[in-house]
């Protein structure tokens, strides 16, 4: 790569919020974009056992990387965790939404709850709430320091079941009646279907205030999922096999630098080539 083709992808001084950092896929897109220069504000309702002043973390993330407490469904938190970043580096460059509630159907023996005729309310609620709200918040409360400072990216997490339905066929287990066989729960993709409208609806109203919002529809990260419900998931993938946890990196540097300087309200559809049968 020649210099300038490299200077595209730098990010360095660029101040990111990734919801949900703490996560499987918070930490990959914390480590795209320290690797780019870029400083990584993980923002998780579950910073656990997670120390950002160990050298562990200083060394993966980088030096000047932090991991800050917020529950991205309620706005005074959202409002104190921006207080917090604008407090630290003064600037906040980059909002990556990714937290979301993850239900692994395929882990669980029995979830008749997660049937639709049988699917609480309260759950729904609950899953909206983070996937939808806490997204809509975010953005509305960080875009709208972006949108006061005329530039910044906003970069939407969905999932390939944002353009295709779940194959409920894939969790189904042995023994049960089909009252009681699990299945990807409805919220899921109303969730990410939501964000890719959401992503469309941003772009087109802070484009003239040098904000650009794009999504990325990851499919499957291979996480020791039972082995029979992998062999089922990877018939129907091209690629024949789940993705690694780092191959959503190059999207994530993608969409948050220069390198994607023309491109605003697009859904990046990373799935090993799934949605294509
Ligand atoms: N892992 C996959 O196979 C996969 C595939 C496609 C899309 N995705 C999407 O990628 C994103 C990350 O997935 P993951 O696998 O890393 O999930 P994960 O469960 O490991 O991470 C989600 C994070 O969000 C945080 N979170 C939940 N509620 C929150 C709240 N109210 N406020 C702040 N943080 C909150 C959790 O504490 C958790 O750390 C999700 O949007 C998911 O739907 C994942």
């Amino acid at each position: 790569m020649n210099n300038s083709a490299k200077n595209l992808f730098d990010l360095t001084g660029r101040v990111a919020v990734i919801t949900g950092g703490i996560g499987l896929l918070g930490q990959q897109h914390a480590e795209a974009i320290a690797g780019a220069g870029g400083i990584p504000v993980m923002a998780d309702i579950r910073i656990g056992s997670v120390d950002p002043q160990s050298t562990a973390f200083k060394e993966r993330f980088g030096e000047e990387a932090c991991a800050i407490e917020v529950d991205i469904t309620d706005p005074a938190s959202v409002k104190a965790l921006l207080a917090q970043v604008l407090s630290r580096y003064g600037r906040v460059d980059i909002l990556v939404n990714n937290a979301a509630n993850n239900p692994k159907m395929e882990n669980k023996a029995e979830v008749e709850f997660s049937r639709l005729e049988n699917f609480p309310i309260e759950q729904w609620e609950a899953d909206l709430a983070v996937g939808l709200k806490g997204t809509f918040l975010c953005s509305q409360i960080i875009g709208a320091e972006m949108a006061r400072r005329r530039q910044g990216v906003i970069v939407n997490i969905a999932s390939d079941l944002a353009v295709i339905a779940p194959d409920q066929r894939l969790y189904r287990k042995p023994g049960l009646t089909e009252e009681k066989q699990p299945v990807k729960p409805v919220t899921y993709s109303v969730v990410k279907t939501g964000l890719v409208g959401l992503t469309r609806y941003l772009a087109t109203y802070w484009a003239d205030y040098g904000i650009r919002v794009n999504a990325i529809s990851p499919g499957g990260v291979y996480n020791n999922q039972p082995d029979d419900f992998v062999e089922r998931l990877t018939k129907l993938i091209p690629l024949r096999r789940m993705a690694n946890a780092n191959e959503y990196q190059a999207a994530i540097l993608f969409l948050c630098s220069d390198a994607s300087s023309y491109m605003t309200g697009t859904n990046v559809v990373i799935d090993g080539g799934r949605s294509c049968w």
